[in-house]
């Protein structure tokens, strides 16, 4: 079900019918952080009722402060301020309030490194809180000698290496924002996003391992910096140096006096960095997702209220303990990596593991072996992986010894019954709490999860509201729409780890989010709410794909496409995928005298690759002669969705301009 595209009206039927559920044991429910209904209950009623007075006193709580705020909300919507008047700095709150504490000399970060070609074990690393603190004070202290300033951009192009998390925390030490582009990413992205923020550093590495092979990450910045736009100017020219990490050690170019190599500039800084007091509004990151509509959205988080959502998620929803081995296996290229395998986890004092490979290198018992090794307590991962899993088989898991987990978390899409029961049996023993969590890049943190010690499971739903979230779904004139509806899930009151806009695009921003239903914020997901209030999110409703839990925009696949020299016109949406819930189907129509060879079509895929990066490639190409328009000249892709799914074409075409063309885009051949 989890793969089924939805069609843009909101009054769809949800087909899934699930009725197993799981009850949290006695045991785990008397040991959680929240451990009955009742206290679910009310801290849920109180932060719904007096917001100001339940955020404000978590505030208060969880976060190390410089000076107090005044005022917990200053709301006009869409515009949020949290914390009003309050500074502090968000690597004080995940390293130097460790360091009095028993704490100061636990893992924070246990790094597992991609194992070689030859099979030779990855190396390990670990980084005691006391460690970390220092790596990231004498990083801070690289980045002030570069010239770098508090509100300043910075552009992180990293491989999963514990030097990606250190290069965040020291950002926001300085006062300077991120924006980590993930390594998948082509040149052409890391300059677009260069531009879009002015960024005036990038720190990259030579290169990043995967699966055996190098990531050249820093050719692509380099390529990257050499792009320009139709006028002959450099799209990067605000940048002025690169620092440049020794990952894997090949030759690379290196441009001085602009680059720098990491290990040298630490040669010559201290380990003292005081750290800035940024207020509670300070921007912390951007990252940029993609959008329905043109370039990428520079997705903004500001300091006290994202730290806050991050923390308190990710104490509660794990039900985080200090003996936690804590594994989420996203890539710090996604807000996933931001908010809980870096902020969340150290902000709480965890250990939080990192690896830097894929699951199945060089054998698909990656996963299994690495939470045998490290005795991992807690593992996040994503339905695609563990759709994957399922196909490679149960003999992988089976050679390995689990029994150290205990929660297990799910997160990037809906995660379809089959896949949750899978995770269920086999990874969890039966033992393990599932929680499958609903959030987006915009949210900062989780909004939608069961706690693990409370809420009885459905498979496929992440059933209920975490604290002060009152989502809703809706019609589309914005009308609470009754149990078991299908409509659009929205959210009616602010929240700490809210967006606080797109970079530079106020009118985006409120067009985007804000516009489409009056007075709440639009997710751009469909949903439904069950009898027992549990939601079900059924996936996008605008023109923004799933696919392997990466958000890909259509119309930048589209547009990517049409920049070949041999595209006329193209037109991209989704196809359900057994393995990554969506895949992507170009149709593309040639411009004249262009002959549609089977070899253009590895062309345009690898342009794709090019010029947004390999996770936007289509997984099939159609060349058709025309494209199903409607009279007035949009691409009926309500159509171009059955063709792709190789379903009968149902419905109204008696607005499509000509009928011919249909017929003729049935087949995937040429
Ligand atoms: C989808 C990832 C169903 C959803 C944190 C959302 C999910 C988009 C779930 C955000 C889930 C994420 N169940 N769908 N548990 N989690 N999604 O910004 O469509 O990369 O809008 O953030 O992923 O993707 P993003």
């Amino acid at each position: 079900m989890a793969a089924k595209p939805q069609s843009p009206a909101s009054n769809f039927q949800s087909v899934l019918q699930e009725s197993r559920r799981f009850k949290p044991s006695a045991a785990f429910a008397k040991a959680a952080h929240i451990g009955s209904e009742a206290s679910y209950k009310r801290l849920y009623r109180e932060s719904i009722q007096t917001p100001e007075k339940f955020w404000g006193r978590m505030a208060k709580q969880e976060l190390v402060w410089f000076r107090p705020f005044k005022k917990v909300l200053e709301w006009k919507e869409p515009f949020a301020k949290w914390f009003v008047g309050g500074k502090l700095n968000l690597s004080v709150n995940c390293l130097d309030r460790h360091l009095g504490t028993p704490t100061a000399n636990k893992a924070a970060l246990i790094w597992e490194g991609e194992p070689a070609a030859d099979g030779k074990p990855g190396e390990e690393r670990v980084f005691t809180y006391r460690q970390l603190h220092r790596e990231v004070c004498r990083f801070a202290n690289v980045l002030k000698r570069n010239g770098l300033k508090p509100g300043d951009r910075a552009i992180l192009y990293l491989p999963m290496v514990p030097e990606a998390a250190i290069a965040m925390l020291a950002c926001a030490r300085v006062g300077v924002i991120h924006s980590v582009v993930f390594g998948g990413f082509s040149a052409q992205s890391v300059a677009d996003r260069i531009q879009d923020c002015g960024a005036k550093v990038v720190i990259t590495a030579d290169g990043g391992f995967r699966r055996g092979g190098i990531v050249p990450l820093k050719k692509n910045v380099d390529d990257a910096l050499a792009i320009q736009d139709a006028t002959g100017a450099l799209l990067s020219r605000t940048i002025e140096k690169v620092i440049v990490l020794r990952r894997t050690g090949h030759e690379v170019a290196f441009n001085s006096p602009r680059d720098v190599w990491w290990h040298e500039e630490l040669g010559s800084v201290s380990s003292d960095c005081p750290p800035e007091k940024m207020d509670s509004e300070s921007p912390l990151f951007i990252l940029y997702t993609s959008g329905s509509t043109g370039k990428p959205k520079g997705i903004l988080h500001t300091t006290a209220g994202y730290l806050l959502g991050a923390k308190l998620t990710t104490r509660y929803v794990f039900d985080l303990k200090d003996t936690d081995v804590y594994w989420c296996t996203a890539d710090v290229g996604w807000v996933t990596g931001h908010s809980y395998v870096v902020y969340g986890p150290l902000a709480n004092g965890a250990t939080s593991l990192m690896y830097e490979g894929a699951p199945n290198w060089p054998e698909p018992d990656r996963f299994w072996r690495i939470i045998a090794k490290y005795a991992v307590s807690i593992l996040y991962t994503a339905p695609t992986a563990i759709r994957a899993f399922m196909k490679w088989g149960d003999q992988w898991p089976a050679q390995h010894d689990l029994s150290s987990l205990r929660l297990l978390g799910s997160v990037g899409e809906p995660i379809n019954p089959e896949a949750w029961m899978w995770y269920h049996k086999v990874i969890g023993k039966k033992r393990c709490p599932i929680v499958d969590t609903w959030w987006q890049t915009e949210t900062g943190s989780i909004l939608i999860s069961p706690l693990p010690g409370v809420t009885s499971t459905k498979p496929g739903s992440a059933t209920l509201p975490f604290f002060g979230i009152l989502p809703e779904v809706v019609d589309d004139q914005g009308r609470a729409v009754p149990r078991n509806t299908g409509g659009k899930l929205v959210i009616r009151k602010p929240w700490p780890s809210m967006l606080r806009g797109l970079w530079g695009d106020a009118e985006r921003f409120k067009q985007v989010y804000w516009s489409e239903l009056k007075g709440s914020y639009f997710t751009g997901d469909g949903c439904r709410q069950d009898t027992d209030g549990y939601f079900w999110i059924v996936g996008r409703i605008d023109d923004v794909l799933n696919v392997a839990g990466h958000r890909i925009g259509t119309a930048e696949v589209e547009s990517a496409l049409v920049s070949h020299p041999s595209v006329a016109e193209s037109a991209v949406v989704g196809r359900p995928d057994d393995l990554k819930g969506q895949a992507l189907v170009a149709f593309v129509t040639l411009k004249t005298g262009v002959v549609a060879q089977p070899r253009l079509r590895e062309e345009l895929r690898q342009h794709v690759a090019k010029e947004i990066g390999p996770v936007a490639k289509p997984d099939d190409i159609r060349f058709a002669e025309s494209l199903p328009k409607t009279r007035s000249g949009k691409i009926m892709r309500r159509l171009l969705k059955q063709v792709a799914a190789g379903a009968e074409i149902k419905g109204d075409t008696t607005t499509l301009e000509d009928l011919s063309v249909l017929s003729k885009l049935g087949s995937a051949e040429d």
